[in-house]
């Protein structure tokens, strides 16, 4: 069973979803970077005050800021985990490499959620949430088609990519991705 999972895929791909998903059945750590940066604002921490607006506008934080996160947050003990929302761009992968490098826990795969840009839109506006609003979404999806999709061919390279078609329902698509996950 591979146990070192990422989840890459635009905003309201379903990543956070089908990342919960999986790590409950498996009893995995789901690092999610954005729903942690968002506990640091609920409870309006320092580092919550300091990533607010760049959030709500949709931009990204900063490297450093979510290096630090994932090194805090990655198991040691290496039960299992998936990276849900992080790397983000080419700096951010480099980064993850040296982490995992040192606790010698290599990613083995890498799941592509794709999904077409009028379907995580109506998602993301029903869904509501803080930085769901029209204007935002396009600054989200802007940066994810500048910064986060050149990471598709890299990890392909890599032949570490599997492509889960995301326009569907949400059983097809986590029995989609427990089959590959299998296959590998
Ligand atoms: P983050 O929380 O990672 O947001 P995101 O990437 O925009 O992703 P979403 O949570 O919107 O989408 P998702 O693909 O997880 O879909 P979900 O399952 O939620 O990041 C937020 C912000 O934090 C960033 O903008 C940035 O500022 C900062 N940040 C985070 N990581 C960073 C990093 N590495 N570097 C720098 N900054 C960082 O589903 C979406 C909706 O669709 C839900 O309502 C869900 O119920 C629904 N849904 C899911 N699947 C289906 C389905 N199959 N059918 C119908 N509805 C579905």
């Amino acid at each position: 069973m591979k146990k070192h999972l990422l989840f890459l895929g635009p905003p309201g791909a379903g990543k956070g979803t089908q990342a919960a998903l999986l790590s409950e059945a498996n009893s995995y750590l789901h690092l999610s970077t954005g729903e942690l940066l968002r506990t640091e604002i609920d409870l309006d921490t320092d580092l919550g005050k300091e990533v607010k607006d760049i959030m709500n506008k949709g931009e990204l934080v900063s490297d450093q800021l979510v290096l630090e996160i994932v090194k805090k947050n990655l198991d040691k003990e290496n039960k299992g985990w998936i990276l849900d929302g992080y790397p983000r761009n080419l700096s951010q992968v480099n980064s993850l490499n040296d982490v995992l490098m040192n606790l010698n826990q290599p990613l083995e795969i890498v799941f592509y959620l794709d999904i077409p840009d009028e379907v995580l839109i109506k998602r993301l506006i029903m869904r509501g949430r803080k930085d769901d609003n029209e204007e935002t979404i396009k600054t989200r999806l802007k940066i994810y088609k500048e910064t986060t999709e050149p990471l598709i061919d890299y990890y392909k390279n890599l032949s570490l990519l599997e492509y889960i078609n995301a326009n569907g329902d949400l059983k097809t698509i986590s029995a989609d991705i427990k089959q590959k996950m299998a296959s590998r």
